[in-house]
């Protein structure tokens, strides 16, 4: 048997604020998974960037950076150099930076065998751009989950509110737009669903939906091996 069996993995792709981190962590949940949230070495190697001074376009050292990485996920909470950082790569400059880095194929490469090692038994549910298109092209089951640009917008804004932050949605719309467009025209690794992927479009659905769909394309993916 062969390692896309013996150690499955779902890949889940899709644009910002679409929703599939929290889709992608419960699947991980229900199945007894490791999840891999690959934005987030993305967004950490933009603040490791921010906090050493070196320029977000300088593809050399960025990507320097980005291999010696010191970050680990503990229990929720995501460390850089030891320090918590889980609020602090979510800020605007570290989201606007993160989709910088992440044009950089350097910097794509040296992250690559990282995110690769997140595959262990008993499997893998991991989220980003690139899951099921170069990470993991051999995941058992790949899934595109978007919604509309609006919907984005609009969930993003209610939990800034929720937080008590102030946000404007009409701002938000336009810089959801804006890294829609930087993250699809890239030359390296572009944000696209690729034909071998489910597309679960969750504009109209819950999140209890959408988890439910994953998990029920992954039953069909098993009963046919
Ligand atoms: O999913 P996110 O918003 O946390 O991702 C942050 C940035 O990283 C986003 O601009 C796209 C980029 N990214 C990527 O290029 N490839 C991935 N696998 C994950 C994220």
């Amino acid at each position: 048997m062969n390692d896309s069996v013996l150690t499955p993995v779902i890949a889940i792709d899709g644009p910002s604020a679409s929703g599939k981190g929290t889709v992608a962590a419960r699947v991980a949940q229900a199945l007894g998974f490791h999840y891999l949230d690959s934005g987030a070495l993305y967004r950490l190697t933009a603040l490791a960037a921010l906090r050493a001074g070196v320029a977000m376009d300088d593809e050399a050292r960025v990507a320097t950076l980005a291999r010696q990485l010191p970050a680990c996920f503990d229990a929720g909470e995501i460390l850089l150099d030891g320090e918590p950082v889980t609020e602090a790569i979510r800020t605007e400059e570290c989201s606007v930076g993160s989709s910088r880095v992440a044009a950089l194929p350097a910097v794509r490469a040296a992250l690559l065998d990282r995110q690769r090692a997140y595959r262990q038994k008993p499997g893998l549910v991991a989220d980003g751009r690139d899951m099921g298109s170069v990470v993991f092209p051999d995941a058992l089951l790949k899934v595109y989950l978007t919604a509309t640009a609006e919907e984005r917008a609009n969930r993003r804004h209610k939990q800034l509110i929720e937080k008590g932050m102030s946000a404007n949605i009409s701002t938000l719309l336009q810089d959801l737009q804006e890294r829609d467009a930087r993250d699809a025209a890239r030359s390296v690794a572009p944000l696209q669903k690729s034909a071998d992927a489910e597309l679960l479009d969750t504009t109209q659905l819950s999140i209890e939906q959408a988890v439910q769909a994953v998990l029920d394309w992954y039953q069909v993916r098993l009963a046919a091996l």
